[in-house]
């Protein structure tokens, strides 16, 4: 089975055929309906509300100011213009953290604005959490590695895993998520290696960025993708806009290249 043929709504058992269909994942992030209708287009299989919203729309230096409302907001966007992939809404900072009634409560409006599934932050600290959700019937993301909400805890944006115990400390953070009953695993900014290993060990469909290549997918930040952030970009950003002919071009080589699997490559990938 391919995304392509299916006409109506993904689902996360659709998205659950593809990983075991051994199809690659393609997700970009997305916050309005115009650009949701071009990666639509261009065969994209999810579409995240990421808080990066923080940074590329409303020019804050970190995702920590956005609010739910924000997400909300950006999410019946993103629902109204595509009718295809599968929608996933992040919880923004402080909105999940303090109990799992308070998650509950959040994510609901999330899922009442369109998403799908919601995307939180942290490890075994949240599993409690993301069981409560699970099981009042929210589908969840875990988001591991580098966890740019707790940004002033890393002391930055940096790689996170090295080490024999950041690497243990990831294996048991993602056991404990995907024992809590989260389907789908965010992986950013870790050495592949140790994505390649998280991957095997879960089970559950991985996304990676920054993560190397044997995710069960990838995640591409919009406006990195397509070039708009002036200044040094990370290491694992491609500009698909390079040769490209229009941003629909460069979407549609985008996801070719996660699907065929030459993105990323090498040069996008952090060592251990
Ligand atoms: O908000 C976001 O864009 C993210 C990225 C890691 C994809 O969570």
């Amino acid at each position: 089975m391919s995304a392509q043929t299916i006409t109506r709504r993904l689902t996360q058992a659709d998205l659950a055929k593809l990983y075991q269909a051994g199809e690659k994942i393609a997700q970009f992030t997305c916050y309005d309906a115009s650009f949701a209708r071009l990666l639509e287009s261009a065969g994209v299989d999810t579409l995240l509300i990421g808080d990066s919203l923080g940074n590329v729309i409303q020019g804050h230096d970190t995702t920590l100011p956005v609010s739910v409302a924000d997400i909300a907001y950006h999410t019946a966007a993103v629902k109204r213009g595509c009718e295809r992939p599968f929608i996933v809404a992040d919880m923004p900072f402080g909105s999940y953290q303090e109990s799992p009634a308070q998650a509950f409560r959040n994510a609901a409006a999330l899922l009442a604005a369109g998403a799908q599934m919601v995307k939180l932050e942290g490890g075994q600290e949240m599993a409690a959490t993301v069981e409560f959700l699970v099981a009042r019937g929210i589908p969840v993301c875990g988001h591991i590695g580098l966890t740019p909400q707790s940004v002033h805890a890393l002391g930055g944006y940096k790689v996170q895993g090295k080490g024999e115990a950041a690497a243990q400390r990831l294996k048991s953070d993602a056991q404990a998520l995907k024992a809590a009953g989260a389907t789908m695993l965010l992986i950013e900014a870790i050495p592949a290696a140790l994505a390649a290993e998280l991957t095997t060990l879960v089970g559950i469909i991985t996304i990676g960025i920054g993560a190397g290549k044997d995710c069960s997918g990838q995640v591409m930040v919009l406006h990195d993708a397509f070039d708009i952030p002036p200044g040094k970009k990370a290491k694992f950003v491609k500009n698909f806009m390079d040769g490209a002919s229009s941003i629909h071009d460069a979407a549609c080589r985008a996801v070719a290249a996660v699907k065929d699997g030459s993105y990323p490559g090498p040069e996008h990938t952090y060592a251990g």
